[in-house]
């Protein structure tokens, strides 16, 4: 039996480079050795304000860039978090067992409401809860995710814990997988900063769907820092990145990409860095247009991805339902 794979991307703005070597591309590579389910987190998306017409368009558009990057339909199976009534079934009952104060402990809750101030919803307290439903329905062993996700999945392995210690072997103990290269891409305009879908500044973030002017022009006025060797060193924030964001784009390693640059400038290791992500991103946004270019088919294919999921999650929340005396 093969391990099960779970992993989610919210549709609350335009993917990044960082999604995509932090997530992503990641599953993609794992895609032949697990099996995968991979969710549009749109509920997730929700605790803080979207457009409705946006929102709905962004859902498709996440879906897209799933398959545009690689994942294979026929291998993974990819659906939308609302189509699929259990992850909020779970996430209230999950909602029982979590102490506020573990939710408060949450360093995304406390950067993301520091950011908002005023109108912060329970959604946002509670937006953990809801991941450890996406990932206890499925009996996951496996959550391919970023850095910034770490603690999340360990507090789904916490309440998973004490819900079994409650009633007795319910969940699977699921893992955070992550990176060792590519886990946690800085914004370009400030290196010492996670690169994040919800950074406004221009400049900040790569996207998915920018065209090569756009990465030149970003890339060529990223921030860099004093000095002029290139090597992997991580007091030169800037430098730094921009050679993970290379390596991660080309396979290339680090020795050799040192070497290759030995001597050379920053204007230089910058065009080479324009160049791989054009490069690395050109067969994703082809594809990318032409299933769009087709919405009834994309549509097709995640209502038959709900379909597959369903049946596992509704298993799952009998169960629960069961040992806790509901119904
Ligand atoms: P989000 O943008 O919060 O929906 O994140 C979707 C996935 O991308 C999660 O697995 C994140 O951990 C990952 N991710 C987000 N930002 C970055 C980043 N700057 N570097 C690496 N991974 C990231
Ligand atoms: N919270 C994740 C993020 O912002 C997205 C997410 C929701 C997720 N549910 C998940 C990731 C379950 C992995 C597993 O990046």
């Amino acid at each position: 039996m093969k391990k099960r794979v779970f992993s989610g991307v919210q549709p609350s703005g335009d993917l990044h480079i960082g999604n995509y070597l932090g997530a992503i591309k990641r599953w993609v590579a794992l895609q032949e050795e697990y099996d995968n389910i991979f969710c549009v987190v749109d509920l997730h998306a929700i605790t803080t304000p979207q457009d409705p017409k946006i929102l709905k368009q962004k859902i498709r558009e996440v879906a897209a860039l799933y398959l545009a990057s690689g994942i294979d339909p026929q291998k993974s199976k990819v659906f939308v978090q609302s189509h699929v009534l259990a992850h909020t079934e779970l996430a209230w009952i999950l909602n029982c067992f979590l102490p506020v104060g573990w939710m408060m402990r949450m360093t995304q809750f406390k950067e993301k409401s520091a950011k908002q101030r005023q109108q912060v919803s329970t959604g946002l307290l509670d937006y953990p809860a809801l991941m450890a439903a996406d990932i206890l329905l499925y009996q996951t062993d496996l959550v391919p995710v970023g850095e910034d996700q770490k603690q999340h999945v360990e507090l789904t392995r916490d309440v998973a814990q004490r819900f079994n210690s409650l009633y007795g072997e319910t969940f699977k103990l699921p893992a955070a997988l992550i990176a060792k290269e590519g886990a946690r891409i800085m914004g370009l305009d400030d290196p010492t900063k996670k690169m994040s879908k919800s950074e406004t500044a221009t400049g900040h973030a790569i996207y998915l769907l920018d065209s090569p002017d756009e990465i030149k022009t970003k890339i060529a006025h990223a921030t860099t820092d004093s000095g002029q060797e290139i090597k992997f060193d991580l007091q030169k924030p800037g430098i730094y990145n921009l050679l993970e964001i290379y390596q991660l784009f080309t396979g290339v390693d680090r020795h050799e990409i040192e070497s290759a640059f030995a001597g050379k400038g920053y204007g230089e290791l910058k065009s080479a860095v324009a160049e791989a992500i054009i490069e690395g991103l050109r067969p994703l946004q082809q594809k990318y247009t032409e299933l769009m270019a087709d919405p009834a088919y994309l549509e097709s294919l995640l209502a038959q991805g709900a379909d597959q999921v369903r049946p596992l999650a509704e298993k799952t929340v009998q169960e629960v339902k069961n040992k806790i005396g509901l119904g």
